[in-house]
C-alpha cells in the first residue's frame, strides 16, 4: 500500500486521496494495538510503566486512536467509491487534499501531546490544548474546531460530486447519512459543568455514531462492495439498504436509552432503553442475511449460466466483508443484547463484560469492513482485475479475528467473575471490587486476553505486510 505512492496506476484524484487516508488509518491502527498491549500488561503488572505511561493514558490513546483510524478509513472509503458511484471525477479535490494534510498535521500534534504531556490541570487551558475528558473523543478544542473545518471540506467534495454526477441510491443514503454523522460530532463539543448533561450529550455522539450513523455507513459500504466484488444486482442491494436504514434509525435512536440507566436522567429511560435497544439486533440480522443471501444468489446465478463458482474479484476484501456480517451480528447484536436490559445491566455495568462487547462490536462491525475496503483500494491502485488471497492475507485475517475473539471470550469470563463475586456475592462494595480483581479466574482471564492481544498483533503484522505486497504481486501475476 505504501509503495503504491509511487507505483499506483490510479488516475482519479479522489481515489488517490482515499489511499492517503488509508495509509494514515493503518498506522494509527498499529498504534492503537500497541497501546492496548501496554494497558493489558498493566492489568497483570500494575507497576508496569507506572508514572511514566499510566494505564489511564494508554487506555485513552488506545480508544482515541481507534476512533480516529476508523474515521480516516471511512473518509478514505468514501473517496474510493465517490467517482465509481457518481461517474464524475470529483469536485474540489485539491481542497480535499489540503484538508487531509491539515487534519493529519493536527492529529500528529494531538497524539504527541497525549503521549508527552498526558494530562492537564483540569482548567480551561487543558480543555483547549490537552484533552476534553470525554472518552473516545478527547480531541482538545482547537483540534475539534479544525476537525469541523476539514470535515466541511470533505462534505463539500462529496456533496458537490454527488450533485454533479449520477445520483444512485447508495450515494443518496451516503450523502444524507454523512450529514447526520458529521453533525452529531457537534453534540460532543460544548462545555457544561453539569456531569449528567455532559454525559447525556456525549452519548449522542458515541451511541448515535456506532449504533445508527456508522451502521448505516457500513450498510452503504457493504452494498457498494457487493456490487463491485461479486457483481450483486444493484436493485437488490439498494432495496436491502433502504430497509436497513429504516430499521437502524428506528431502533438505534431511542435505543440510546440503554446508556441513560446510570447517569442521572429520568427513570422513564429504563423502559425506553430496554425496549428499543432490545430491538437493535433485528437490523443487524438483516445486514447479516443480506450479505450472505446476495452472495449465495450470485453463486446460484453463475451456476445457472454454467460459469465457475466463486467469481470474486477481490478475495481478501470479500473475506473481510463476510467476517463483517458475522462480526457485526455477534459483537453488536448478541454481545450488546446480553447486557442491554436494565435487569441485567444492574449487574454488568462497569465490569469487563462491557469491554468484551466493546472489542467485538468495534472490531466486527467496523474494523473488518474498513480493512476490506483497504484491500479494494489496493486492487484499484494496482489496476488488477482479480486479486486472490495470499498466504499472508489468510494469516492476517485468521490471526486478527481469532485474536479478537479470544480477547472477547477472556473478557467475558472476567466480567462473569466480577458479576458473580463482586456484584452478586459481595454486594458491589469498594472492597468487593478489589477482591474480585484478585481472584484467579479474573487474573487468568486477563492473562489470556494479553496472550490473545499478542496473537492479534502478529495478525496485524501479516495484514500490513500483505497490504504492502499483494497488489504488486497480483499485477505481476496478471502481466
Ligand atoms: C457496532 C455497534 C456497537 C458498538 C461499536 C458498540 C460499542 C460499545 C462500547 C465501546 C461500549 C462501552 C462504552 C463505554 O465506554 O462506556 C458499549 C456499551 C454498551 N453497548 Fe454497545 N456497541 C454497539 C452496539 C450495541 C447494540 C446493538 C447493543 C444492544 C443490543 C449494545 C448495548 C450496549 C450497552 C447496554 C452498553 C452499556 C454497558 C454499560 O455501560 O453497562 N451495543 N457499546
Ligand atoms: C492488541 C490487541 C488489544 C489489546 C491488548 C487491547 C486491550 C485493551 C485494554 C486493556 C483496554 C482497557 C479496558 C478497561 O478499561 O478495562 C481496552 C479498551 C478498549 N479497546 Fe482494546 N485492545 C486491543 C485491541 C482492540 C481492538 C482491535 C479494538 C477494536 C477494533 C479495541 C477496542 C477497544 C475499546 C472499544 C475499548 C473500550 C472498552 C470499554 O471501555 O468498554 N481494542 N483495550
Ligand atoms: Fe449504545
Amino acid at each position: 500500500m505504501l509503495t503504491s505512492i509511487k507505483t499506483h496506476s490510479l488516475t482519479n484524484e479522489g481515489q488517490k486521496l482515499g489511499m492517503m487516508y488509508y495509509r494514515v488509518a493503518i498506522i494509527l491502527f498499529g498504534a492503537q494495538l500497541l497501546m492496548g498491549l501496554i494497558a493489558a500488561i498493566q492489568f497483570l503488572a500494575p507497576g508496569f510503566l507506572f508514572e511514566l505511561f499510566d494505564f489511564s493514558v494508554a487506555r485513552m490513546v488506545h480508544i482515541n486512536a481507534l476512533v480516529v483510524w476508523m474515521l480516516y478509513a471511512m473518509i478514505g472509503s468514501v473517496y474510493m467509491m465517490l467517482t465509481e458511484e457518481t461517474g464524475h471525477e470529483g469536485v474540489g479535490l485539491g481542497l480535499g487534499k489540503l484538508g487531509f494534510w491539515v487534519l493529519t498535521a493536527a492529529v500528529t500534534v494531538v497524539v504527541l501531546v497525549y503521549i508527552i504531556v498526558q494530562v492537564g490541570s483540569g482548567s480551561e487551558m487543558s480543555l483547549w490544548f490537552i484533552h476534553e475528558g470525554r472518552e473516545y473523543i478527547e480531541a482538545p478544542r482547537w483540534a475539534d474546531i479544525g476537525i469541523v473545518v476539514v470535515v466541511l471540506i470533505f462534505y463539500y467534495n462529496v456533496f458537490m460530486t454527488y450533485m454533479a454526477g449520477e445520483r444512485t441510491g447508495i450515494m443518496t443514503v451516503m450523502v444524507a447519512n454523512l450529514l447526520a454523522l458529521a453533525g452529531l460530532y457537534l453534540a460532543g463539543m460544548f462545555y457544561t459543568d453539569n456531569i449528567t448533561m455532559d454525559q447525556f450529550w456525549w452519548w449522542w455522539v458515541i451511541h448515535l455514531w456506532v449504533e445508527a450513523t456508522w451502521e448505516v455507513f457500513v450498510g452503504t459500504l457493504a452494498a457498494f462492495a457487493l456490487i463491485r466484488l461479486i457483481g450483486a444486482k444493484r436493485e437488490i442491494v439498494e432495496m436491502w439498504l433502504w430497509i436497513e436504514v429504516l430499521m437502524l434509525f428506528g431502533s438505534g435512536i431511542l435505543g440510546m436509552g440503554h446508556h441513560y440507566f446510570w447517569i442521572g436522567t429520568p427513570e422513564y429511560w429504563w423502559e425506553i432503553g430496554a425496549l428499543f435497544s432490545a430491538l437493535e439486533p433485528v437490523p443487524l440480522i438483516a445486514m447479516f442475511v443480506h450479505v450472505l443471501y446476495d452472495w449465495g444468489k450470485e453463486q446460484g446465478a453463475h451456476e445457472a449460466k454454467g460459469e465457475p463458482l466463486g467469481v470474486i474479484t477481490n478475495g481478501p476484501a470479500m473475506a473481510w466483508i463476510v467476517t463483517n456480517a458475522f462480526g457485526n451480528f455477534l459483537g453488536a447484536g448478541i454481545w450488546g443484547f446480553f447486557h442491554t436490559l436494565p435487569q441485567v445491566n444492574i449487574y454488568t455495568h462497569g465490569t469487563q463484560f462491557t469491554a468484551a462487547h466493546g472489542h467485538l462490536a468495534f472490531f466486527g462491525a467496523y474494523a473488518t469492513i474498513l480493512i476490506g475496503m483497504m484491500y479494494y483500494g489496493v486492487q484499484k491502485a494496482y489496476g488488477v482485475e482479480r486479486m486472490k488471497a495470499t498466504f499472508k492475507s489468510k494469516m492476517g485475517i485468521i490471526l486478527v479475528t481469532f485474536g479478537v475473539l479470544g480477547m472477547t471470550i477472556a473478557l467475558t469470563i472476567a466480567g462473569y467473575e466480577q458479576v458473580m463475586v463482586e456484584r452478586g456475592e459481595m454486594g458491589a462494595t469498594w472492597n468487593a471490587f478489589f477482591t474480585a480483581q484478585n481472584l484467579p479466574w479474573y487474573i487468568q482471564a486477563q492473562l489470556w486476553r494479553t496472550i490473545m492481544g499478542v496473537v492479534t498483533f502478529i495478525g496485524f503484522i501479516y495484514l500490513v505486510w500483505d497490504l504492502l505486497t499483494i497488489g504488486k504481486n497480483a499485477q505481476e501475476a496478471e502481466a
